[in-house]
């Protein structure tokens, strides 16, 4: 019977088919081993020289790495079996050859990173990097399932537009025909058009970013999932924010334990995370910061940890943030002079506004960036020109604001930094299925 190797437990005692790739070969003699992975999971294929016949034992013992097989032979149950799920091993009776493979270029060695890079399209299959991959993909759907549960529905907003809204520094411009056209930075001003048709919306999908500085947090391109929510102001959304990253959390410890397993997360980081998160404003995440500076032995540490109201956090920042405190963080009220144009500001204080990022804990950092928006016309237009921003390409967004504008708030949740955080990563860039960063668009 052809079975996949994330069943293999219900089939103890009996002859399975399995196709797959040879992941690994190792053994001499009359013994030969087979790692085989297929996707779904990696078994160890026990070729006996007893039990098989001679051409198949033959046909086991020159299999090379990423040859592709079907192996055919009996499960048995071994604790000490390697693998995912691991403690199974399958007796090989029979072995068809699809396609011999001559030097795969990826060997059991360490390679450097640029040399993996390059060869993205076949590192994939590397068992750490299946397994990033397979977190991520459980991340996506526990995205779209809570978010569909909650009544959120998807509207896709388009990646050609015609106005910045995350600054214009990161643009990527497009010759459209003669016009200049900007590849999406958000899809954030769609879905507040798109909240007055649906109520409560998201879009979710790639956007891009010309991020000119080498970070293991940046990507040109990543994947934002973006809620957006009618008549919500700040305090309802950060208890929105909570229950669906602690969700997204939740998911992937009960459906890819053995994934993070793989990866060696230690997940007593990931198991407490629940409803509420701790929440400091901006002020007071200054206070801090300033105080731990004071203290700090280290000149190196010190010099890193310097700041002043009104500056945006750099990641040591957000590191030391986070390190007060168990789990995720939301610091809030930002001064408006570091964040987006479109940020309601706080009536008696309006060089803070209604904001919220959400901090990751173990050095993470911001995997979360949201705010209440201007809903009155004059106070928008007020602030597209604070920001120099071109009046002409905002008509459609202003319009907004004239036809039954409500208070409302949003946020957007990156998914490879999220990815970085569940798994334990250190670099973003093994969150991406093909990461695009400065000096990097292939393959
Ligand atoms: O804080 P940001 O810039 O917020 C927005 O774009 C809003 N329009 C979202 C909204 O309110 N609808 O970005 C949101 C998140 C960040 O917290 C981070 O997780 C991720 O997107 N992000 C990046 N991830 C990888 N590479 C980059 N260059 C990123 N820039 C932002
Ligand atoms: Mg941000």
């Amino acid at each position: 019977m052809l079975i996949r190797i994330e069943n293999i437990a219900d089939y103890v005692g009996r002859e399975v088919t399995l196709q797959g790739w040879v992941y690994a070969r190792t053994g001499k003699g009359k013994l030969h081993f087979v790692q085989l992975r297929d996707g779904t999971g990696t078994v160890q294929c026990v070729a006996f020289q007893k039990e098989a016949p001679e051409a198949v034992f033959e046909t086991a013992r020159q299999l090379t790495q990423e040859s592709a097989v079907a192996v055919t032979g009996t499960v048995r149950a071994d604790e000490r079996a390697p693998g995912v799920p691991g403690g199974y091993e399958v007796g090989v009776a029979d072995i068809q050859l699809l396609q011999a493979v001559e030097e795969y270029p990826i060997t059991p060695k360490e390679h450097g990173v640029e040399f993996l890079l390059d060869r993205r399209h076949l590192w994939i299959r590397s068992s750490r990097q299946w397994a990033i991959l397979r977190v991520r993909a459980t991340i996506m759907r526990a995205i779209r399932a809570w978010l569909h549960e909650n009544g959120f529905v998807e509207i896709s907003t388009p990646i050609i537009t015609p106005a910045a809204a995350e600054g214009t520094s990161t643009l990527f411009e497009i010759d459209y025909f003669g016009q200049r056209a900007f590849l999406a930075q958000t899809g954030q001003l769609y879905n507040e058009a798109n909240i007055a048709a649906f109520g409560k919306v998201y879009c979710f999908g790639p956007t891009f970013r010309a991020e000119k500085s080498k970070t293991r947090r940046h990507l040109t391109e990543f994947w934002m999932v973006e809620p957006e929510i009618a008549h919500c102001d700040l305090s309802q959304l950060l208890e929105i924010e909570e229950q669906f990253v602690s969700h997204i959390v939740q998911t992937c410890l009960r459906e890819r334990a053995a994934e993070l397993a793989l990866l060696q997360r230690d997940l007593s980081h990931l198991e407490n995370i629940a409803p509420p998160f701790a929440r400091i404003t901006y002020d007071e995440a200054i206070e801090r910061l300033q105080a731990l500076q004071a203290q700090c032995d280290d000149p190196e540490q010190k010099a890193l940890l310097e700041i002043e109201w009104g500056s945006d956090f750099g990641a040591p920042h957000e590191t030391a943030l986070t390190e007060m405190f168990t789990g995720p963080v939301f610091v809030t009220h930002y001064p408006a002079a570091v964040k987006a144009f479109y940020m309601t500001l706080v009536e008696d204080r309006p060089e803070v506004c209604y904001s919220a990022d959400l901090l990751a804990p173990e050095g993470y950092g911001e995997i979360i960036g949201g705010s209440e928006r201007i809903h009155e016309h004059a106070t928008l237009l007020e602030r597209i020109r604070a920001h120099d921003l071109p009046r002409e390409n905002y008509g459609w967004y202003l319009d907004l604001r004239k036809y039954g504008s409500v208070p409302h708030s949003g946020f957007g949740l990156g998914v490879e930094r999220t990815v970085a955080w569940i798994c334990g990563i250190e670099h973003i860039r093994e969150t991406s299925p093909y990461p695009r960063m400065l000096n990097r668009s292939t393959p």
